[in-house]
């Protein structure tokens, strides 16, 4: 199963990069280790090689993932984590500070698998959203501009905005937006 997350990692300037990534939960020499799959190049990547330490952030706010997608808001409260460990997004449910055990090199997208350090529980999940599933596919779909047929944007676009329509509240109807401005500046090229 892939769960999609906010990645926190630093570079050797302990500067904080936030990104979306879709991880696993993976086996590996007998311990359940975080399986993250940055795509080459990326910031992220480059920081899990350098200082090989991130923190996975469990979120439900989905204005996190529509902002960094957009560029509207790419950087986002953080707290600190115990020292050593990368800071987590200040309003995250819960995270996991992750140390790199291994490296499985591929052209496209390495494979990074990491121990895990710790889990900290802040706030409550509260059940599964419709809306916010519907931010979440709009968000990948919005990296995917020019690369799939844009009729299937338009269908899967009208698909999606029945679930915002019907169960959004504010925070899931503003990140809508964002990505929908988007979309709709690749339409008018
Ligand atoms: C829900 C979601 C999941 C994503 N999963 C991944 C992923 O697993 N790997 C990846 O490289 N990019 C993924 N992306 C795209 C990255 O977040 C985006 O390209 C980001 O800028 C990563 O590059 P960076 O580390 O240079 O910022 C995902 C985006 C979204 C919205």
């Amino acid at each position: 199963m892939i769960h999609e997350v906010i990645v926190t990692t630093i570079n050797e300037n302990e500067r904080v990069h936030i990104a979306p990534m879709g991880i696993k939960f993976v086996d590996h020499a007998d311990k359940k280790c975080v399986q993250i799959s940055p795509f080459k190049p990326s910031q992220t990547l480059d920081n899990l090689l350098k200082t090989e330490k991130a923190t996975v952030n469990f979120i439900d706010d989905v204005k996190v993932f529509a902002g960094i997608v957009t560029g509207r808001e790419k950087d986002w409260d953080l707290s600190p984590c115990s020292k050593n460990e990368v800071a987590h997004l200040s309003n995250t449910n819960s995270y996991m500070n992750l140390k790199v055990s291994s490296f499985i090199e591929d052209e496209l997208r390495p494979k990074i698998i990491c121990n895990i350090l710790n889990t900290e529980n802040l706030r409550p999940f509260m059940g599964f959203n419709r809306a916010q599933f519907s931010v979440i596919e709009l968000a990948v779909l919005s990296t995917r501009l020019g690369m799939i047929d844009d009729e299937k944007v338009k269908k899967e676009y009208d698909y999606l905005k029945i679930g915002i329509d019907k169960t959004g509240g504010e925070r899931e109807k503003l990140a809508w937006s964002w990505i929908e401005e988007k979309i709709e500046g690749y339409f008018k090229k």
